[in-house]
C-alpha cells in the first residue's frame, strides 16, 4: 500500500482551521470541504479521459471527457462530510454506503448499515473517511468491498495516525492512502494527537 501524503497550501490552511478548537461548527463543515476537494484532486489525476467531439460556439474542437465508472463510499457517519463536497465535482459517481461505529470504550467498530451499489473489476473505487485512527473501520469497510468485488480501492482519509496506516499496510498492500497529515500517534482512548478531535461530533455539531 501507497501512503500519498497531499501538499498544498489550501489545504495545509484547511486542516490547521479543522484542528483548531475555537473554529465552530460552521467553518468546520466549510474546510472539511474544501480539505475534500483538494485531496480528491490528487486522488483522481490517474482517471482515464477519452477524446470527445463537440462544437463551440465558434468551430468543432476535440475536448475529453471522463472515461471511467466511480464509485465513492463514504464510511457514516463522518464520510459524508466528505461526499458532500466530493460530488459536487465528481456529479456521475455512483454512491455505497458503510456504517460503522467505534464503540467508545474499546474503539472496536461495529457495523450497522451497508447499501453498496453492483461494482464491476473496471469500477475505481474511492473511500471517504476522513480519520484513520486505529485503522479498523477501513480495515472492515476494505474487507467488505473485496468481498462485493471491488478491485481498484483508494482511500481518502483527511487526518492518519501512523498505527492505522501501518495496519493498512500490512492488510492491503495494494491500495492506495491519500492523506492531508501523517500526525504523531493515538492517545489512550485512540484518538489522534494532535488530531482535531471527533470529526463527525464537529462537523454535525453533536
Ligand atoms: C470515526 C471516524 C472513522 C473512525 C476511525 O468514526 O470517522 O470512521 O472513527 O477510527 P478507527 O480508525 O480507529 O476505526 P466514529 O466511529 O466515531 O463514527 P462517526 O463517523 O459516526 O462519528
Ligand atoms: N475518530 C475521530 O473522529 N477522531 C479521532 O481522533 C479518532 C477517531
Amino acid at each position: 500500500m501507497e501512503a500519498i501524503v497531499v501538499k498544498h497550501p489550501l489545504l495545509a490552511h484547511a486542516l490547521t482551521v479543522l484542528r483548531d478548537r475555537d473554529t465552530g461548527t460552521a467553518d468546520f463543515r466549510l474546510h472539511a470541504g474544501i480539505a475534500s476537494q483538494i485531496m480528491l484532486v490528487e486522488a483522481t489525476r490517474d482517471l482515464r479521459l477519452s477524446p470527445k467531439a463537440i462544437v463551440t460556439p465558434l468551430t468543432e474542437t476535440e475536448g475529453m471527457a471522463l472515461d471511467e465508472r466511480v464509485v465513492l463510499v463514504p464510511v457514516l457517519r463522518a464520510g459524508l462530510a466528505m461526499l458532500m463536497a466530493i460530488q459536487d465535482m465528481l456529479l456521475d459517481a455512483a454512491v455505497g454506503f458503510v456504517g460503522l461505529e467505534r464503540d467508545e470504550k474499546t474503539a472496536v467498530a461495529r457495523e450497522y448499515y451497508q447499501k453498496l451499489p453492483a461494482v464491476h473489476d473496471a469500477d475505481r473505487v474511492l473511500v471517504l473517511d476522513p480519520m484513520l485512527a486505529t485503522g479498523g473501520s477501513l480495515d472492515d469497510t476494505v474487507a467488505i468491498l473485496r468481498d462485493r468485488g471491488c478491485r481498484r480501492i483508494s482511500l481518502i482519509c483527511i487526518v492518519s495516525a501512523p498505527e492505522g496506516m501501518q495496519r493498512i499496510q500490512e492488510r492491503y498492500p495494494d491500495i492506495q492512502v491519500y492523506t492531508a497529515s501523517m500526525d504523531e500517534s493515538l492517545n489512550e482512548q485512540k484518538f489522534i494527537v494532535p488530531g482535531l478531535g471527533d470529526f463527525g461530533d464537529r462537523y454535525f455539531g453533536t
